[in-house]
């Protein structure tokens, strides 16, 4: 038996990914390992969304070299910067035996025999831009143990955001046909998840045959699934029809992640997101009509070229306005052929500490509201889904609360139960208390609580 290991980077796509090739390798008497200096496979699943994320994997890849060099492991980029860079990445990295994009993951068994058999160094990043895409199908029984899983209903991205590299390392938007995702979520539920995020670039623009609404309301209506999730969403076409499903199905979690980006009209013009910040801010209270309480996360960037101070602090007032539960905020990173890094010479770039210092207002004025919310919770009693042992302490429950916030508990239920915690402290991103009852049980029988952190190395920013 020959082992491998995958490093993954990135979002829930990659993530995604890296599951559909850990059940490729099994096909081909591959087992999964820990420990990379024990691979005779290693993979970097990779992000390019930002400049950092391409770095962070580089230095891996440096890491990985001497691997290769004790024990002759075989060496594989795929992801986000492998259908950016293509072959050039075979030229940059000359110990590099593979490169895939992320529409070739089911060749990876072909594309692993030619470096094997015939010392080959190969490339694979064609896409496969139509309906005719087939998107792999998740064997469930990869996910058994599990209580919450993604499944893929879309894939690339029509936009044309400036600052965004995604059009080009995951090309025109592809749905996925309506009954193969509720199979998919059926198969899932059979084999005890309560859990499914619907996942895409941009799920509202959802076309498999029914709306992005219908779709969540019938994957909610799927036998043993209690919660459905779904990311990510781009403001401009967030429908009246998706407003409704929250107003009318309880299963579709009180949460919804909607990416601003900025506070300022002018930039988010220049970014070409199609909205105007009243605009987004109509969609959100008739979202919090529909649904009161519902927590409310976004993404933002600063220092898109030619952000001004004053168009900074439009940000900032954002933030108070909406009070977001929760931010995930960045520097802007130039990407190559993004129209915002072509023309960031003509816009002025905003300078490296300039960006750093705005990121660091904004994040100390969103802990600050992060952890508003998260007090509030003390004294309460929330439902939580029980995902296994907390990461912090292994005599602790971990699990989540409809809104998403993650709470680490005192308790005994197993995974895939619904308990009642009662609340007792709380820091910005975590709520800690005591199990006080038990709301619902496991569909299967559970697994031990100890093999319930799965094995799976999750994914970098
Ligand atoms: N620079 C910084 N942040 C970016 N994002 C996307 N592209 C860039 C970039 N070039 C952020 C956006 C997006 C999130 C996934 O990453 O906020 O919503
Ligand atoms: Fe995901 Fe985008 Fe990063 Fe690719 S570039 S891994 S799609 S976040």
């Amino acid at each position: 038996m020959k082992r491998y290991f995958i490093h993954t980077f990135g979002c829930q796509m990659n993530v995604n990914d890296s599951l559909r090739m850990s059940e490729a390798l099994s096909k081909m008497s591959y087992v999964p390992t820990p420990e990379p200096e024990n691979a005779d496979l290693i993979i970097l699943n990779t992000c390019s969304i930002r400049e950092k994320a391409e770095d962070k994997m580089l230095s891996a890849l440096g890491r990985y070299r001497a691997v290769k060099a004790s024990r002759g492991a075989i060496l594989g980029v795929g992801g986000c910067v492998a259908q950016q860079e293509k072959d050039k990445l075979l030229k940059k990295v000359p110990y590099l035996d593979f490169v895939f994009g992320p529409d070739n993951i089911a060749k990876l068994p072909e594309v692993i025999s030619r470096v094997q058999d015939a010392r080959e160094r190969v490339v694979e990043t064609a896409f496969v831009d139509s309906e005719e895409y087939v998107f792999p199908r998740a064997d469930a029984e990869t996910s058994r143990g599990k209580v919450t899983e993604f499944v893929t209903v879309m894939k690339g991205c029509d936009n044309v955001c400036s600052f965004c590299v995604v059009p080009h390392t995951r090309g025109r938007e592809v749905s996925r046909a309506f009954p193969e995702v509720l199979l998919e979520v059926a198969d899932l539920a059979r084999v005890g998840l309560r859990e499914v995020t619907l996942i895409g670039q941009n799920v509202n623009s959802y076309q498999g045959g029914i709306s992005f609404a219908q779709l969540l309301l019938r994957t909610a209506e799927v036998p043993g699934i209690e919660r459905v999730r779904f990311t990510t969403s781009h403001p401009h076409d967030l429908s009246d029809e998706l407003i409704e499903a929250f107003r009318t199905q309880p299963k579709i979690a009180p949460h919804f992640h909607l990416p601003v980006q900025c506070g300022s009209d002018r930039i988010l013009k220049m970014m070409r997101r199609d909205y105007t910040v009243v605009q987004y801010l109509e969609r959100l209270e008739k979202l919090r009509a529909a649904r009161p309480g519902i927590a409310i996360t976004t993404d933002i960037i600063v220092g898109f070229p030619g952000e001004t101070e004053e168009e900074f602090e439009m940000t900032l007032q954002l933030t108070e306005q909406v009070r977001y539960d929760n931010q995930f905020s960045f520097v802007y990173s130039p990407r190559p052929k993004t129209g915002a890094a072509l023309r960031e010479k003509d816009w002025g770039p905003v300078p490296h500490e300039v960006k750093v210092a705005r990121l660091e207002r904004l994040q100390k004025v969103q802990r600050r509201i992060s952890g508003e919310y998260t007090q509030a919770q003390v004294g309460l009693d929330v439902e939580v889904m029980v995902e296994g042992r907390s990461r912090y302490d292994a005599t602790k429950r971990f699990g989540r609360t409809p809104e998403n916030r993650t709470v680490n508990f005192d308790g005994d239920a197993p995974a895939g139960s619904f308990v009642t915690v009662h609340i007792e402290r709380a820091t910005p991103n975590q709520l800690q208390g005591k199990q006080v009852a038990v709301l619902k049980e496991p569909t299967v029988a559970p697994l031990p609580v100890e093999l319930t952190v799965p094995l799976h190395v999750p994914a970098e920013a």
